[in-house]
């Protein structure tokens, strides 16, 4: 059985989710943040220590304002209800992404990090203003100004991730089967499951089946 240490996941769905059952986007977003607390549930139980979760790409940007403000209120109410629990919890979380929003939530999350960064239990990865293309242009920047060799190994220690493992284990789930700028240098090996559910009817059996079938994939990694 293959062993799971990391999931990535691209929560796609809200949007249409909320505008078929709430006749409204941001109420789509609202419930998504209930998935969320479910998946980091039965990511504790599994025994996985690492979550990405992509919840804010550079190109999300292009959505209209009051939707983005509505995002960020979110994530900044639930940092603030929840930052306590998720410490007791020996949760670390840690921003990708370059923190360009208000002073406030850039405060937030700044906190956040800095209050968990010693706990152990989960590392959750919030990708928030996050792009690979740029992840990847400025770490080759930064290799390229250092003494460091450019080769994998070296260029990995100049990207968001460092001292991340690569994920094992994929998931997009509301029907779309592509990789939305999200983590190209690091999924070059994992396995990719693409679910049909939107993102807030994501529940913790459709998380446990795609764990059970990808502990029972055979990763060969390029050998035979
Ligand atoms: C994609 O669905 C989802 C997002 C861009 C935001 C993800 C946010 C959450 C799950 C809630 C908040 C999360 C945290 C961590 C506070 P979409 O809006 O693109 O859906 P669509 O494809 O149906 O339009």
């Amino acid at each position: 059985m293959n062993p799971l240490n990391h999931v990535a996941i691209i929560m796609d769905g809200n949007g249409r989710w909320g505008l078929k059952y709430k006749n409204s986007r941001n109420a789509g977003h609202k419930e998504g943040l209930k998935a969320v607390e479910r998946i980091i549930k039965v990511s504790i139980e599994q025994k996985i220590k690492f979550l990405t979760l992509y919840a804010f790409s550079t190109e999300n940007w292009k959505r209209p304002k009051k939707e983005i403000t509505y995002l960020f209120n979110l994530l900044q109410k639930f940092l603030t209800d929840r930052l306590e629990d998720i410490n007791r919890q020996k949760i670390k979380i840690k921003i990708l992404g370059y923190k360009r929003f208000s002073l406030k939530l850039n405060r937030l999350l700044n906190l956040a990090e800095k209050k968990t960064c010693k706990n152990t239990k989960l590392q959750i990865n919030l990708a928030l203003n996050y792009g690979s293309k740029t992840e990847i242009i400025h770490a080759l920047k930064k290799i390229s100004k250092s003494n460091c060799k450019i080769n994998e190994n070296n260029l990995e220690k100049f990207l968001q991730t460092k001292n991340i493992p690569d994920p094992d284990l994929l998931i997009r789930t509301g029907s779309t089967q592509r990789l939305s700028n999200f983590l190209l240098w690091q999924l070059a090996y994992s396995e990719i499951f693409f679910e049909k559910k939107l993102w807030p009817a994501f529940n913790e059996k459709d998380y446990k089946k795609i764990i059970k079938k990808f502990k029972n994939i055979k990763r060969n990694f390029g050998k035979i």
